[in-house]
């Protein structure tokens, strides 16, 4: 600590403190713009100009040290704020009462107040550019810009998109996109942190304007007009009356606007922020106390809320009657719900049914699913979607580590000296993840090594960048865990005091020689000898991965590999190292956590364990099935085989997401009974006899769990649409329909039942959830919870790790003579998954309105393929017809299509093959021959999707541009300021 004075009283500082948040943390203050503490130092607006030591310095810039003697409020400080602070107010013109930014929260305005700033010695001048309305989500005003920079460091090295840049040396500096280009036309990605971090209203969510303010809804003439009277009183009255007036129409809106904090209803990543609303119309998401994410999110979760208030949502039960539905009260549609599954319960036995949970519900909600179909019926055929996703990486932890989750936090990913991010398109589909990576990378040193077969974002970024044969991550993996190990470059200490196994490990690592995986994988012996190389280089190293490497047939023994590799090299149990698996729901983590598993209870209890029934039974008061139920893989061919009878699935569109759609539609044919609870007329609802309408995340409480076992609230941010209920109160009404007697009357008492059952989740409540606060499982009943997992042990019995042997025997469905391409399939950045929320965001279905089949440009040279023909693909198990997209993200003949489709489904073109260990259909190991049609339309992807734009990477706002112009000279230096000139 280092003793320093600050306005005459002595404070203690860290040495790395800067002087802006040591003065806030010592109730002092500073005025501030363009600093955030999220950013960092940005330097442009000189406002927090302090005097140190009798010079003048920048608050936000510079570290506290020891004997400094800091004024913030000296003559010679204040004149030098007033004075930067009058340049930044001439690039905007002050109009807060009819402002839709005048929310409280404009810095521009508070500081106006602040410095008690009444008149404006440089006079505003309007510069010579349009606003820019071109991006569907938000716009860009250059006459309110203050050129703070905010915006461009956001974009360049916290989203790090790279898109944003202002031309400095420009007589008329702004805002520039890809260097020039409109908005609309650019690289830029939508997600938002421009918007977030700008300290006015420069850059604005659309949503937000003519909608908060009272008299921000006029048309333009009448709002000029009033901007005029604003700007005509100011000489007279000066700034002081006019804040006030603004003041007074502040505080009308704060009876109207509320802010309430959610968790994205998206991915895994777990972003969580204030979703700004008057009535139902959602203003803004406002992202800054997340845990996961402070001010960053994506596209999808800063703008893609049109599904909310869409004309499509489900409003009443649906009852198929005659090969058709018909809308009917919820008295009658759960009477029908609860006597049909009774009846066949009764009938065929409690396991001809089988509940599938939804990963986009709540904790709460999944363990009320799994409670009924074994309290109630008496069945353990209960599921969830991390069957088709995640159960691979899961069971590869298992069988390492103990835990099935995330070892560590995405602060460790952020921190590791080498990342390495297998099978994942990260930027898309965990895009935040994805920024914390770019960041490291770009800024800190990180080093990068991607494997993939398709040159996604994170790809191009990568160090090294393996292209690896299809479905061979396996043996790579394992011969570089040989070369570690035959080097003596292995972590011997570590192994020693840490890790059982490894002599058998290393007699099963035999077949992994250079030679072999050379010759299997395609990569050469000197890539693999690098990547070992570099592994065992690294100070610490985190393992990424995803859907790349656990739908194949060998998931599981994958994600076996990886964790040994970590094993091997020591990298568990430190910050900045560790196993992380990507969920891809926003709660698949929480879905198998809270029990939708069939052989587990929540915190992964097994139900064939004699302790744990009876600590169920006694909690629900019930007797227990004990033998493990059936997957949704097993429930399929159950359905085929005549055993399964009837199904209640909640909020999965599993028609189409599971592997061999046509399969799958053909079983839900067969059923007796199937009920489906979702909030839009799914194309899973087509084969239903009753579907029941459930509240989205928006309308509801309950909690999530990220990626990184991260437990979150969510608050209600509006109240279910009329004829909708929440699903947990459905489930509810199910259960006590037929009997149950359940009595919740809040999702905290469930999730009080969950912990009180529950040893993973003994010290979870709602008070310790409370607004942003959050914990990471296992949290122990004193409320501990573990960030990094394994820091004083594995989770076994005797504390240690195991290695695990593995052997490769090859993947399904492989190309032939008749089906010669390889087809990959995943997600993309704007849709999430088959879309059926994210087409309900006009701005998302404008950037991204279809689907394609990516096709590389020696491919499409070859069959005559240009972006925009159609092609007809065919597999082993159906056909779908689409249009191509020459690209060279894909090589050779590997084909890559997106998911966001229900027309022309690529699980149309899938099998039914499955990891082997897990049953997760092995989805990206499926090939298709290609039909070339006649037809060739517009490319499927249009101009305004951000792939087509150009980025313009730079350190950030590099502010010494700035600095250099023949017009800039620092506050306070009795030079005098020049205006930035406007060109005339
Ligand atoms: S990518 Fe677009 S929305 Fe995101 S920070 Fe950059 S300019 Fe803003
Ligand atoms: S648009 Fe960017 S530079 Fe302009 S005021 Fe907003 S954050 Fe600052
Ligand atoms: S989709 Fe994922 S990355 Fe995007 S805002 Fe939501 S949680 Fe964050
Ligand atoms: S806040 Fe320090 S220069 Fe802007």
């Amino acid at each position: 600590m280092v003793k320093i004075e600050i306005d005459g009283i002595v404070q203690e500082a860290r040495p790395d403190e800067l002087l802006i948040d040591l003065i806030k943390r010592c109730g002092g203050s500073v005025p501030h713009v363009c600093y955030h503490p999220q950013l960092g130092p940005v330097q442009t607006c000189d406002t927090c100009m302090v005097e140190v030591n009798g010079s003048l310095i920048r608050a936000c810039a510079n570290p506290a040290a020891e004997g400094m003697k800091v004024s913030t409020k000296s003559a010679k400080a204040e004149a030098a704020q007033v004075e930067a602070f009058d340049r930044i107010l001439s690039n905007h013109m002050l109009y807060c009462t009819v402002c839709d930014n005048n929310n409280g929260n404009c810095t521009v305005h508070n500081t106006t107040k602040l410095l008690a700033i009444e008149h404006q010695k440089i006079p505003f001048q309007t510069k010579p550019y349009e606003v820019d309305n071109t991006n569907p989500f938000y716009r860009y005003d250059p006459d309110q810009c203050i050129l703070c920079g905010r915006c461009v460091e956001a974009c360049q090295n916290v989203e790090v998109n790279e898109t944003l840049s202002i031309n400095w040396e420009d007589p008329n500096p702004r805002v520039l996109w890809d260097g020039g280009s409109t908005i609309g036309e650019s690289s830029c990605v939508s997600c938002g942190h421009c918007v977030t971090v700008c300290p006015c209203n420069a850059l604005m969510e659309k949503t937000m304007l003519g909608h908060a303010g009272f008299l921000t809804t006029l048309n333009k003439s009448a709002l000029g007009g009033m901007i005029e009277v604003v700007k005509g009183v100011e000489p007279e009255t000066g700034f002081g009356s006019i804040l006030q007036v603004s003041e007074a129409e502040h505080a009308m809106r704060e009876h109207r606007i509320r802010r309430t904090k959610t968790v994205c209803t998206y991915c895994g990543v777990g972003c969580s922020f204030d979703v700004w609303t008057k009535d139902r119309h959602i203003l803004k998401v406002a992202p800054e106390h997340g845990p996961a994410n402070g001010i960053s999110t994506c596209v999808k979760g800063k703008f893609g809320w049109g599904h909310i208030n869409s004309e499509d949502r489900l409003t009443t039960p649906l009852i198929r009657e005659g090969g058709k539905f018909r809308p009917a009260s919820w008295e009658e549609a759960l009477g029908l719900v609860a006597r049909r599954l009774s009846e066949i319960k009764a009938k065929d036995g409690a396991d001809s049914l089988a509940f599938i949970s939804s990963s986009k519900c709540t904790n709460e909600e999944s363990y009320l699913m799994q409670k009924l179909a074994r309290a109630v019926i008496g069945t353990n055929n209960v599921d969830n979607c991390s069957r088709y996703c995640q159960a691979p990486a899961t069971a590869g932890l298992f069988r390492t580590v103990g835990y099935g989750g995330d070892s560590g936090s995405i602060s460790d990913i952020e921190k590791a000296d080498l990342v390495i991010i297998v099978g994942s398109n990260t930027a898309e589909s965990h895009p935040v993840i994805a920024t914390r990576v770019k960041s490291s990378h770009k800024l800190r040193g990180q080093k990068l090594i991607v494997s993939d077969i398709r040159e996604n974002e994170m790809a191009r970024r990568a160090d090294l960048l393996l292209h690896p044969k299809p479905a061979t991550d396996l043996i790579w993996l394992s011969a570089v865990t040989r070369y570690i190990l035959d080097n003596g470059l292995a972590h011997t200490t570590f192994l020693k005091q840490w890790v059982n196994g490894l002599e058998e490990y290393r007699k099963s690592l035999e077949p992994f020689s250079m030679e072999a995986a050379a010759r299997l994988t395609g990569l050469s012996e000197r890539t693999l000898k690098t990547v070992g190389e570099m592994v065992a280089e690294a100070k610490s190293v985190c393992i990424l991965w995803a859907m790349g490497v656990t739908q194949q047939s060998q998931g599981s023994d994958t994600s076996t590999a990886i964790s040994n590799l970590l094993l091997i090299t020591g990298n568990y149990m430190r910050p900045g190292t560790g196993s992380y698996p990507l969920r891809g729901h926003n709660n698949v983590q929480g879905a198998s956590d809270h029990g939708s598993m069939p052989n587990m209870l929540t915190g992964y209890q097994l139900v064939d364990d004699p302790e744990v029934r009876q600590r169920f039974e006694a909690g629900w008061k019930v007797k227990l099935p004990s033998t493990k139920g059936l997957d949704n893989h097993q429930m399929v061919e159950a359905i085929h085989g005549g055993k399964l009878k009837a199904m209640y699935v909640i909020g999965e569109e599993m028609s189409i997401v599971d592997s061999n759609a046509n399969y799958v539609g053909a079983a839900f044919e067969k059923l007796d009974f199937f009920v489906v609870q979702d909030i839009f007329f799914s194309h899973t609802c087509q084969y239903a006899d009753v579907v029941l309408p459930g509240a989205p995340s928006l309308e509801k409480e309950g909690t999530f769990t990220s990626t990184e076992r991260r437990i979150q609230r969510l608050y209600e941010v509006l109240e279910p649409l009329d004829g909708c209920r929440p699903d947990w109160k459905i489930i509810q009404d199910v259960a006590n329909q037929m009997g149950a007697g359940w009595h919740y009357q809040h999702p905290s008492e469930i999730m009080d039942e969950i912990a009180s059952l529950t040893p993973m989740f003994a010290g979870v409540n709602y008070e310790r959830l409370a607004g942003y606060k959050s914990v990471q499982w296992p949290v122990h009943a004193d409320g501990t919870d573990e960030p990094l997992h394994y820091t004083k042990r594995f989770a076994f019995p005797d504390g240690k790790a195991r290695l695990f042997p593995v052997s490769w025997i090859g993947p399904t469905d492989q190309p032939n003579a008749e089906f010669d391409l390889h087809l990959n399939n995943g997600r993309l950045l704007e849709h999430f998954h088959e879309g059926n929320l994210t087409y309900r965001t006009e701005g998302i279905r404008q950037k991204t309105p279809d689907v394609f089949v990516e096709v590389s440009p020696e491919l499409a040279e070859e069959r005559g393929i240009q972006s925009g023909t159609w092609v007809q693909l065919i597999s082993r198990y159906g056909q779908v017809r689409v249009r191509a997209l020459v690209t060279d993200r894909v090589q050779g003949k590997e084909l890559y299509m997106p998911m966001n489709s229900i027309e022309s489904a690529v699980n149309r073109l899938t099998s039914s093959h499955t990891d082997l260990v897990t049953n997760t259909p092995a989805y990206k190991e499926a090939s298709v021959h290609m039909k070339v049609l006649a037809e060739v339309g517009a490319s499927p992807l249009p101009r305004i999707n951000s792939r087509f734009g150009h980025p313009t990477p730079q350190k950030g706002v590099e502010v010494e541009r700035k600095w250099k112009r023949a017009d800039y000279a620092p506050p306070g230096n009795g030079n005098g300021l020049v205006q930035l000139q406007t060109k005339k």
